[in-house]
């Protein structure tokens, strides 16, 4: 029997005990053996709870407990959760999180950790919720050299974004909307300014390239400024707006962003609604691959941690994926070296003088919007090439009032 303790009884946490006690039979079929719970550890009260006897308050029971071995970090942020996991690692537990911010931000150090002590360090559910994606990547696309990565990583923005593009709301409403029905925090920072989604592909990125990714230095814009005009034209132009976030390789050197993107209509990504989550990857031998579904929720997070909890048990002390590394020196392609179409607004005065510049500058066929609810503002698409030859082009311009790249998917 595998003994195992939960670290945090929120949303996650109370999922895991859910589905750890409602599949018990069929996964202890899958496992080998049988995979009980022996501690939960919150610093909160459940006096109602049905076994309130797993209730503890003191992590240091679980560590100094050499029938434990897997540790379930579910608690969130850094703080203790990091100090948690290195104790649990450096104790010789393995240890399965959803800490999306835990893993982005020192994933590195942990997952070395785990390598050195030659126990496991797994993170599914922290990318995608339910969405098989890190499993994947580590083991049925393995024989690839995956180039890219894109996708939409955020379940709450996405939700937003199809309000906006579906029923005409503005992003105020739409936000209002996210947070009555639960998706969006009050405090909603970290979902709509793309801080969660970069979170997700910095680990998506480091994973796939073996090259830890600073999320710090990654550029992320998230969705606040995005209009129902900005919806309008890019429907004029046959697109969708989505939150991307996106990572490839070219050499020995990667390239990953978050920002909101005019998704082409024929991309399988622009049908992707309201909280769900869809992942493309594309490898040198399979080609395209793309994972869809629950990004998140109790159970479906859940789902992804005990898949993990059942994979650890059976290799108990046997590293099974390694680690990223961290590399001297920068290894980031600029954003501005990065070539696609990219999506401009402009306003001016003298619309019609504005256009006949767009024209000369991007090109006599240059597709342009004029906004029918004003006589100033218009949009465009220019031409494939690096955001660099845009932005030098758009400085002879008037007012540009914003620009997003267009989702290329060669
Ligand atoms: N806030 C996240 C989302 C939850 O909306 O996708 C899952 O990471």
């Amino acid at each position: 029997m595998v003994k195992v303790a939960i670290l945090g009884y929120g949303t996650v946490g109370s999922g895991v005990y859910e589905v750890l006690r409602k599949n018990a039979k069929s996964i202890k079929r899958k496992a080998g053996q049988d995979i009980d719970i022996k501690y939960i550890v919150d610093v909160r009260e459940f006096p109602d709870h049905p076994e309130s006897n797993l209730f503890i308050k003191d992590f240091n029971q679980v560590l100094e407990d050499d029938e434990v071995s897997i540790v379930v970090e579910v608690i969130g942020g850094i703080k203790p959760a990091y100090d948690f996991t290195k104790s649990a690692l450096s104790a010789g537990k393995s240890v399965v999180t959803s800490n999306k911010e835990l893993v982005a931000t020192c994933g590195t150090e942990l997952l070395n950790l785990a390598l050195e002590k030659n126990v496991n360090y797994m993170f599914e559910a922290s990318v995608g919720g339910g969405i098989p994606i890190i499993r994947p990547l580590h083991q049925c696309l393995a024989a690839n050299e995956v180039t890219e990565i894109f996708g939409i990583l955020n379940g709450t923005t996405n939700y937003i974004l199809t309000k906006m593009i579906k029923e005409h709301q503005n992003f105020d409403d739409a936000l209002s909307d996210a947070q009555a029905k639960g998706y969006a925090e009050r405090n909603p920072a970290a979902d709509v300014d793309g801080i969660d989604a970069c979170r997700k592909i910095t680990i998506l990125s480091s994973l796939a390239f073996g090259k830890a990714v600073d999320a710090n230095k990654v550029p992320t814009r998230g969705i606040r400024d995005v209009t129902l005009q900005d919806v309008k034209y890019a429907q004029k132009l046959g697109c969708v707006v989505k939150l991307i976030g996106h990572t490839k390789k070219e050499g020995e050197r990667v390239f990953c962003e978050v920002s909101p993107m005019l998704v082409p209509n024929e991309n399988p990504l622009s049908n992707v609604e309201d909280v769900f989550n869809a992942i493309t990857v594309k490898g040198d031998s399979i080609g395209e691959v793309i994972f869809y579904g629950k990004g998140a929720g109790k159970l479906p997070t859940a789902s992804a941690v005990v898949a993990d909890i059942i994979d650890t048990s059976m290799h108990l002390h046997q590293n099974k994926f390694g680690a990223w590394k961290a590399v001297e020196g920068d290894f980031s392609i600029p954003e501005d070296e990065i070539a696609s179409r990219v999506f401009v607004v402009v306003s001016s005065e003298d619309r019609e003088n504005e256009k006949f510049k767009v024209r000369t500058l991007f090109g006599e066929d240059t597709d342009i919007i004029d906004n029918s609810s004003n006589e100033t503002d218009f949009a465009f698409i220019t031409g494939n090439m690096p955001l660099r030859e845009v932005k030098e082009k758009l400085a002879a311009i008037g007012k540009v009032v914003k620009w997003m790249r267009v989702l290329e998917n060669e």
